[in-house]
């Protein structure tokens, strides 16, 4: 079976939790082939927020590819993927995206997945923010791309960090069309 690729890169914003969840829940999805990249400060906040190295981390991808590996196949348009998932991104890396500057393999594979018209959504964390952080928003939304902050939603009332965690995993990964029973419960109307 032709497995659809879906690159998910994990950036130094608070939320490496944000990136594990995917992953996680992308492994139990045989359809799908996942491609991470972790920026070397994602490699920290990983450590510090989830105990857990970048081995570890890597164990949850089908594919593994390094910051600097810029001749990468997802560095071409050539190579077929339905998109990519920043999750979570920074401010520094959101500005790369922003403006075209593909220094390393997760600015480069944003640029590609915007040329080629794929889709792109964005986990954009900081507070409060400044001007640039809008206006980068902003430049990456009119090029097409999905600026998903991670906000949790308190009207589902979940119990738990992690809940909240899924549903807003749960609401991203419906965008690529992953549904995955138990992630979140879509609101119904009172
Ligand atoms: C514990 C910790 C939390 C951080 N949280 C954020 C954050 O929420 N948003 C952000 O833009 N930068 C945050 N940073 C700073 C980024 O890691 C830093 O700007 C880094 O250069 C980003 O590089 P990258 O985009 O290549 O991962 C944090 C750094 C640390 C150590």
């Amino acid at each position: 079976m032709l497995k659809k690729r879906l690159i998910i890169a994990m950036t130094g914003a608070t939320g490496a939790v944000y990136g594990v969840r995917m992953l996680q829940v992308l492994q139990t999805q045989e359809e799908w082939e996942t491609h991470l990249i972790i920026s070397s400060a994602g490699v920290v906040n990983l450590k510090h927020e989830m105990n857990m190295k970048r081995a570890e981390l890597t164990q949850l991808a089908d594919v593994v590819h390094g910051i600097d590996d810029i001749a990468a196949s997802i560095s071409s348009g050539g190579f077929k993927t339905e998109g990519m998932i920043i999750a979570p991104c920074s401010m520094k890396t959101l500005a790369a995206v922003a403006h075209g500057f593909g220094d390393n393999l997760i600015s480069r594979g944003a640029d590609v997945v915007l040329k080629e018209r794929r889709r792109l959504v964005v986990m954009p964390r900081e507070t409060p923010l400044n001007l640039i952080h809008i206006r980068n928003m902003a430049t990456v939304t009119e090029m097409g791309g999905i600026i998903f902050p991670p906000m949790p939603a308190f009207y589902s009332k979940s119990d738990s960090l992690m809940g909240m965690v899924n549903e807003t995993v749960g609401r991203v990964l419906d965008m690529f069309g992953v549904n995955v029973d138990g992630l979140y419960t879509p609101w119904t109307g009172l």
